[in-house]
C-alpha cells in the first residue's frame, strides 16, 4: 500500500450529479475525473517505482491511448465477429515468442495481466494430467503472490521450497519436494522481491528428467531481458520450459490489461481452452479466464510495440537497467542491495537498526519518489523495492539525493518500534478465531480504519508496516482482506 501523496485533496467519494438528461453538462465529468485521477501516484514522470511504467515516449504513448478508445467497445469474445482482434493478438504473440526465445511451432495467448497469465498456466498444467487426484506445484519461496491465487483458485497445493543464499531457486531442494503428485515448477525471470533470475536451465533439466511441465514467470523480465546481454539462460529457448509468461503492461509500456502466455507447442496449451455447449445460448467458446473482453488494451498494446518495435525496446530496456544499476551503486550505506540489478529490479536493506527501511521508504515518497514497501518475510528482512522505468534514468540523480537525505532523516526518526505487548499478541493471535468486531478493533489499531469507504491511510506507512511485520503472514492476510472488505462496503 502507498500513504496518500496528496493530503490537500483525499475526497475520494465522487459527488457529482447523477441526473444524466440533456442539460447536463459533459464538461462537469471531465473535470470530475481530472479531479479523482489527481489522488493517484504519478504515473509519468520515472518517479513512480511500482504499479507503473514510464517510457519517456508521450507520443507513443498517446497513440496507444487513442487505439485503446478506438477498440474499448469492441469484444474479443468471439474472433469470427472482430476478426481485427484476432490479428492483433496473433502479431502481438509472434513479437512475445520472437523476444523470448520461442522455438518453432510455440502458440500463446493474450490474458489481461501476469495474474491471468500465471492462473491459466496452472490450471493448463493441472488438467492435463487428470490421473493425478490431488495435484501440486514445486514454486520457489520468492515465486509471485499469483502461484499461491493459482493454488487456492485451482486446488493445486503449492510445495513453497526456500530460495537459496543467493535468493535464487534451490533447485537440488526443488528436486527433493518433486513426487508423484508434482504438475508443474516454476521459476522467474526475474523474482519481483529481489529481482534475480533464477537457475532456469537446472530447472529445465530438472523438469524433462522428471518428466513435468515448467513454467517461467518472466511477467517483469520478459520484455527487457532480451535486451540486455547480462542475462543468463530464461527463456522458452532453455530446453524443459514448457510455457512462459511476460507482461506488456510492464516493460513494453502499453495501457494495462495485457500480457501474453506462451506454450512450446498447441498441446500443451489445449487443457486452457473452454467450450461450453451445454446450455440454451451462443456455444461459450474461450482461450482465458474472460469471455467478453474489450479489444482496446489488445489495439493499445499492438499499436504500442509496432511503435517501439525491436530496437525501440532495446534502448528503453537499456535505459531502465541503466537507472537501476546507477541507483544500485550510489546506495550508501548503512543501505545495501540485496543483489545486484540483474534487469530493472532493486531491493534495498538495512545494515543497521537505526535507519529502518520503512521509514526510508516514507521519507522517499515524501519527497515525491514512490518507491514500494516489502515487509520481513521469513529470514529475509524488510526491503524497499524499485521497479525502474527508461524514464526513471532523466530523474535518477534526483532520487539518489533524495535516499541519501531520506536515509539521514530516517536516522534522525530512529526505528519505528512495535510495543513488545503488542507484538507477543499479534504474533499469537489465530486469524481464524476473530470475529468481525476484533478485526474492527485491529484494524483501528494498526491505523487502517476505513472512513466511509475511504482509504483514511495515514500520510506515513511505517508504523502500519511495523505492525504489521510482526503479525503473521496469515494475520497479515486476514487484516488486509477485512480492510479491503471495509474500503469496498
Ligand atoms: C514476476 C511477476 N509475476 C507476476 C506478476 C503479476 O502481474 P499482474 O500484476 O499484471 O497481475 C508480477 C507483477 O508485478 C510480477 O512482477
Amino acid at each position: 500500500m502507498t500513504a496518500h501523496h496528496n493530503d490537500t485533496n483525499t475526497d475520494t467519494n465522487t459527488d457529482t450529479n447523477n441526473d444524466t438528461d440533456t442539460d447536463t453538462d459533459l464538461d462537469t465529468f471531465r473535470t470530475e475525473l481530472q479531479r479523482l485521477r489527481s489522488l493517484d501516484v504519478p504515473t509519468h514522470g520515472g518517479s513512480t517505482f511500482a504499479y507503473v511504467y514510464d517510457s519517456g515516449r508521450p507520443d507513443v504513448d498517446g497513440l496507444g491511448l487513442e487505439a485503446l478508445a478506438m477498440f474499448g467497445e469492441s469484444n474479443g469474445l468471439d474472433p469470427t465477429a472482430f476478426p481485427s482482434l484476432l490479428a492483433m493478438e496473433r502479431d502481438l504473440v509472434a513479437m512475445a515468442g520472437e523476444f523470448t526465445g520461442a522455438p518453432a511451432g510455440f502458440v500463446g495467448t493474450v490474458t489481461s495481466g501476469g495474474t491471468e497469465s500465471i492462473l491459466l498456466a496452472v490450471q493448463t498444467a493441472r488438467d492435463a494430467r487428470p490421473d493425478v487426484s490431488n495435484p501440486s506445484m514445486v514454486i520457489p519461496s520468492t515465486a509471485h503472490a499469483a502461484f499461491h491465487k493459482a493454488a487456492h483458485y485451482f486446488g493445486v497445493r503449492a510445495v513453497v521450497v526456500p530460495v537459496g543464499a543467493d535468493h535464487r531457486a534451490d533447485v537440488d531442494a526443488m528436486a527433493a519436494a518433486i513426487d508423484g503428485s508434482t504438475v508443474l515448477l516454476v521459476g522467474s525471470a526475474p523474482s519481483y522481491a529481489h529481482g534475480v533470475i533464477d537457475p532456469i536451465e537446472a530447472l529445465g533439466r530438472l523438469a524433462l528428467d522428471r518428466g513435468v511441465r515448467l513454467h517461467v514467470d518472466a511477467c517483469i523480465g520478459g520484455w527487457v531481458l532480451p535486451f540486455l546481454d547480462t542475462a543468463a539462460p530464461w527463456n522458452l529457448g532453455v530446453a524443459g520450459v514448457t510455457s512462459l509468461s511476460v507482461d506488456l503492461h510492464k516493460y513494453a509500456y502499453t495501457p494495462k490489461g495485457v500480457s501474453v502466455l506462451l506454450h512450446r507447442d498447441p498441446s500443451l496449451r489445449l487443457p486452457q481452452f473452454f467450450a461450453c455447449a451445454d446450455w440454451p445460448g451462443y456455444t461459450m467458446l474461450n482461450s482465458t479466464t474472460q469471455s467478453t473482453r474489450s479489444g482496446g488494451p489488445l489495439a493499445a498494446a499492438w499499436a504500442v510495440t509496432r511503435a517501439h518495435g525491436r530496437s525501440g525496446y532495446a534502448e528503453l530496456a537499456r535505459r531502465a537497467h541503466r537507472a537501476a544499476v546507477t541507483f544500485a551503486d550510489a546506495v550508501p550505506e548503512p543501505l545495501e542491495v540485496v543483489a545486484a540489478p540483474e534487469s530493472t529490479l532493486v531491493a534495498v536493506a538495512s545494515r543497521d537498526p537505526q535507519v529502518d527501511v520503512l521509514v526510508v521508504v516514507d521519507e522517499m515518497q515524501a519527497r515525491g519518489h514512490y518507491v514500494q514497501a516489502q515487509l520481513a518475510y521469513g529470514d529475509t528482512p524488510a526491503t524497499m523495492h524499485l521497479s525502474m522505468s527508461a524514464a526513471s534514468l532523466d530523474v535518477i540523480d534526483a532520487v539518489i539525493a533524495a535516499l541519501r537525505e531520506s536515509v539521514e532523516a530516517a536516522r534522525e526518526l530512529g526505528p519505528v518500534t512495535v510495543d513488545p505487548g503488542l507484538a507477543e499478541a499479534a504474533r499469537s493471535l489465530d486469524p481464524a478465531t476473530l470475529s468481525d468486531a476484533d478485526f474492527d478493533g485491529l484494524i483501528a489499531l494498526a491505523g487502517l480504519a476505513a472512513d466511509g469507504g475511504q482509504p483514511a491511510l495515514p500520510t506515513r506507512m511505517a508504523e502500519v508496516n511495523a505492525l504489521l511485520s510482526v503479525a503473521t503472514p496469515a494475520l497479515r492476510e486476514r487484516l488486509l482482506v477485512a480492510f479491503l472488505d471495509r474500503l469496498t462496503r
